[in-house]
């Protein structure tokens, strides 16, 4: 997968869509739970309204009545019956009931499982059928079902009339019902038939089919309508491409990353903003600095020029030469203030890309040493290289840069450094880092100024009234950004009177 891919059902588009063909799916079995039910009580009315008169038509036929005048059943032609309605219709089933509803006798073939005589059956239902206009009536009217306890069915029932009653005087003289179980042995087939029924069938697969229709339409049209969300996303992580990178495969659907994005956006805008303010800051700060930094020694180049112009012809030669030279160390040191300013401007702004190179630390240490001898000479100090610094590691570094936080070093630790003080050079080569440190046995930096000597402009308070003009508090200030630039850590200790080392590493090449 390619980096910043997100995979298939992490996409908004396809979630949206499973959720939906899940809602679909939930839908089309509640709608065929509900089919499945209401054809089933279709089909009970059906059977029941074209069998309501069953009952009235078996009473009808029977010439005698079926209980006698003592209330019981007259089985033999109980037994005609049922061999009649098993040639007629085997699925209803036709019981006798006495006026409570206790079962007197039934007119079942080969009846088998426990005998439902004596047990009673609800009259309500066929008393409603039997009452109620038919087209009142709300079908199906189910009735227990005495062969199954608890069960319900649909019902036809006739009363019967009591044995010694003139024709026709119903209900007062009854001595029964007649009550016929329409669906017997297929009630419980009724649903599973209608499960296996082919419309059912059908239905179902009709239904699998759309959901799936859906769930493709569903998936192109929901991809083409995030189109523009996964563009603007696209958008807004290249405004940030660092915060993408060396992040792997992406997390989250569309949304989530577009906030993601967003978000490494705003940061960039904030990082941005605060640099822009950091630079308008630095650049205020430069200008007032520079303009306050090179009056001082513009103003006595100014006065020397001027004496020797001015009253040239007054003064000896020795003197002339004198105010001459005075100008030109102070022409030097403007020139070195300015290209410092200029040199860390460049650091500051991000200018300075590193020329790095592969080259042997201890050379180019001997040569710095080297180019400070005369310098360490006129104030009195010994420099030298510490023994056991000439190990051939090497380092991939900017040559020049490096010479330049040496050069720095070096200044400082000569300038810090009173009469018969030493400061040493020392290279040590570990395993894979080379150590490379100043000690001087000078001054000694304060422990609260520690942390500031690598501020820009930072001097300590006695600095400036020691040595007027001679130095700037830049030096350390470049050495940090040099050092910050290679990836390199730089270390202080110092003791006041006692002296400074200050250390950095590099990597060894190779
Ligand atoms: N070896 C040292 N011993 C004692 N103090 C030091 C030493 N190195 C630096 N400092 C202190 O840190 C301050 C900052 O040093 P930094 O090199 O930045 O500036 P600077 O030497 O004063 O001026 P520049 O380097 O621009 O000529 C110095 O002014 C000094 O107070
Ligand atoms: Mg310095």
């Amino acid at each position: 997968m390619p980096r910043g891919a997100v995979p298939l059902w992490r996409q908004l588009h396809v979630r949206v869509a499973l959720i939906v063909v899940a809602g679909l799916v939930l839908l089309s079995a509640a709608l065929l739970l509900i089919a499945r039910h209401y054809s089933a009580l279709s089909s009970l009315e059906a059977t029941q309204r074209m069998n309501l008169g069953i009952a009235r038509y078996i009473v009808d036929h029977q010439d005698g009545t079926l209980i006698d005048a003592q209330g019981n059943a007259d089985r033999a032609r109980m037994k005609a019956l049922a061999l009649h309605v098993m040639m007629i219709n085997p699925s209803v089933e036709v019981y006798l009931l006495d006026r409570e509803g206790r079962v007197l006798a039934h007119a079942l073939e080969g009846l088998q499982g426990p005998d439902p005589v004596g047990s009673t059956v609800d009259l309500a239902p066929a008393q409603a059928l039997l009452n109620t206009p038919v087209d009142v009536l709300r079908f199906p009217v189910l009735g227990d079902d005495p062969r199954r306890a608890g069960a319900r069915n649909i019902i036809s029932a006739a009363p019967i009339a009591a044995a010694d009653a003139p024709p026709g005087v119903l209900p007062g003289a009854m001595s029964g019902y007649l009550y016929v179980v329409l669906n017997g042995q297929a009630l419980q087939g009724v649903t599973a038939s209608l499960a296996n029924s082919d419309a059912q069938r059908e239905m179902l697969i009709g239904l699998l089919l759309a959901t799936g229709v859906a769930a493709v339409l569903l998936v192109l049209v929901l991809r083409k309508l995030t189109r523009p969300l996964r563009e603007l996303t696209l958008q807004v992580q290249a405004f940030r491409p660092d915060a993408q990178r060396g992040s792997g495969p992406a997390t989250g659907d569309e949304i989530e990353q577009l906030a993601r994005a967003t978000q490494a956006m705003r940061e960039r805008i904030d990082e941005d903003f605060a640099r822009l303010d950091e630079a308008n800051r630095l650049r205020r700060e430069l200008v007032s600095n520079i303009s306050h930094d090179l009056r001082s020694p513009l103003a006595s180049i100014q006065g020397y020029v001027e004496t020797v112009l001015l009253r040239g012809n007054q003064l000896d030669e020795a003197t002339r030469d004198q105010h001459l030279r005075t100008a030109l160390r102070h022409i030097n040191q403007l020139d070195r203030r300015v290209a410092d300013l200029f040199e860390l401007s460049k650091l500051d702004a991000g200018r300075v890309e590193p020329q790095c190179e592969v080259f042997c630390m201890a050379e180019l240490l001997q040569d710095v040493v080297q180019s400070y001898q005369l310098a360490a000479q006129q104030c009195g100090v010994k420099l030298a290289l510490a023994a056991g610094s000439h190990a051939q590691a090497k380092v991939r570094a900017d040559i020049a840069l490096i010479e330049r936080v040496l050069q720095n070093l070096i200044d400082n630790a000569l300038r810090h450094t009173p009469q018969d003080g030493d400061v040493t050079v020392a290279l040590d080569a570990a395993a894979s880092q080379i150590q490379v440190s100043v000690t001087d046995s000078g001054s000694g930096i304060a422990r609260e100024h520690l942390p500031h000597i690598f501020e820009r402009y930072w001097q300590a308070s006695d600095e400036t009234g020691t040595h007027p003009g001679a130095s700037a508090g830049l030096g350390l200030a470049i050495v940090k950004r040099i050092l910050d630039l290679h990836g390199s850590v730089v270390r202080v200790r110092s003791e006041l009177a006692r002296g400074t080392r200050i250390e950095f590493g590099l990597p060894q090449a190779g």
